[in-house]
């Protein structure tokens, strides 16, 4: 792809076609839900309430509803009503000059028990694809984004041997139900994020930890990966097949021998270890890009080697704001020789401080990666809409669009019209 660069009227172009859009996901928006997550949310909600009260949180969280002190911030429930909303938020979308989208299908609701397909659901996610295509908005269709069905679950997740059959079959279906309405697939959603969080570390469902279990998971997945490609590949040859995958910027503090080391074997692990298992069954990369940690080796408490940052700007959430990093992970996705998409980019900033400087610092690196010559296609900020962050809960607010809990209503904020701009000019004014 050629780029426009014209430096004289400080305007950065993108190229032809480029795809503009946002994220979102199923369990995190749609309400309604019934997998791992609800069960687990539910069981945990209590405890999670009780440690927050432990901590201090500013005016602005403590305002909003549900807020990190009551229970029902914990619980996914109806979460953004986006099951039944969906127009409203396409036209949303479609208001914002977006070209694309990226979602995810409910693997619980599609397949609710083994074997046994809800057409109904199946249907629904037809007409969300329909929806989209009337508005001539590209979809990106994740087939897995974290939760699982509960007789999945049940089964031993990740852990079961079996896993990648299971999973590869529900992709089959869908692509065979789904296949005609989209060109875009991206098979699982941040595999090492989940497998850290529930397997290494013990925190989300399903709790297990250890290393092994991290392995097994890790490995099942990778061949889940792979079985689905196969058989997506099968039945809708010209399909576009990826992952979207959480790239981590590691930083070494001083460029110091051990920091070197640490700073590679991190990079690595995180970053091209999975990659490395999938990379002959993708047509492109999804970068999802966050943030950067910064290594400063500590010899008495070696897990504090791997995150010593400045936090000079961070969002909510305490996640350090590092554009740069991702001109580094792009420069280094170079050598995969595959079209790349940012499948997310997003900050938690409830009140809209950071946002739209946070948005244009991240296109201006990613441009410059695409000037020499990343091939960089498409960029989807998260989130569309403020939605359930996880463990986290509801306040956590990443959307381009404001939700009010209590009555649903959608409130554009200020940067999300900024980001429209970037979309319908296909290019950065400086
Ligand atoms: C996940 C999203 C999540 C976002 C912000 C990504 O790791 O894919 O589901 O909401 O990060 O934490």
């Amino acid at each position: 792809m050629k780029l426009l660069y014209n430096k004289s009227s400080d305007r950065l172009l993108f190229p032809a076609g480029f795809l503009w859009g946002t994220a979102i996901s199923s369990h995190q928006t749609e309400g309604g839900n019934f997998n791992d997550w609800t069960e687990w949310e539910i069981k945990n909600a209590k405890i999670k309430n009780q440690n927050a009260k432990l901590k201090s949180w500013p005016a602005y969280v403590l305002n909003d509803y549900p807020n990190p002190l009551q229970e029902e911030n914990y619980i996914s429930s109806r979460a953004c009503d986006h099951y039944n909303r969906y127009e409203e938020d396409f036209d949303i979308a479609k208001k914002l000059n977006n070209n694309a989208l990226r979602f995810s299908i409910e693997w619980s609701r599609v397949e609710p028990r083994e074997g046994e397909w809800d057409q109904k659901e199946v249907e629904h996610y037809r007409n969300v694809l329909r929806a989209l295509r009337a508005r001539d908005i590209e979809p990106f269709v994740t087939l897995w984004h974290w939760t699982n069905p509960v007789w999945f679950a049940e089964k031993g997740a990740w852990l079961n041997k079996e896993a990648p059959f299971y999973f590869a079959r529900y992709a089959e279906k869908i692509v065979k139900e789904l296949g005609n309405l989209a060109n875009f697939w991206i098979i699982l959603n941040e595999p090492a994020v989940l497998v850290s969080s529930s397997y290494w570390r013990g925190l989300w469902p399903s709790q297990k930890n250890g290393f092994l279990a991290s392995y097994r998971a890790l490995n099942n997945l990778a061949k889940a990966h792979n079985l689905a490609y196969e058989k997506i590949i099968f039945l809708k040859p010209q399909s576009r097949i990826g992952i979207a995958y959480n790239f981590i910027r590691f930083e070494a503090y001083k460029e110091n021998f051990f920091n070197r080391i640490i700073k590679y074997l991190a990079d690595y692990l995180n970053n091209h270890y999975f990659l490395g298992k999938i990379k002959r069954k993708m047509n492109f990369i999804g970068c999802n890009y966050y943030f950067y940690n910064r290594i400063k080796f500590n010899l008495f408490h070696p897990v504090k080697s791997l995150k010593d940052n400045e936090n000079k700007f961070v969002s909510d959430i305490g996640w350090e704001i590092f554009p740069k990093g991702i001109y580094h992970i792009l420069k280094n996705l170079k050598k995969y020789n595959l079209p790349v998409y940012i499948t997310e980019n997003g900050v938690a900033d409830a009140q809209d401080k950071y946002r739209a400087d946070f948005i244009k610092d991240h296109l201006l690196w990613m441009h410059k990666a695409i000037q020499e010559g990343v091939d960089v296609r498409g960029y989807f900020y998260w989130s569309l809409l403020d939605n359930f962050e996880w463990d986290k809960g509801f306040w956590p607010r990443f959307g381009l669009v404001e939700v009010d809990y209590k009555t649903m209503e959608r409130k554009v904020r200020q940067s999300a019209w900024e980001y429209a701009e970037i979309c319908r000019n296909n290019e950065i004014m400086l």
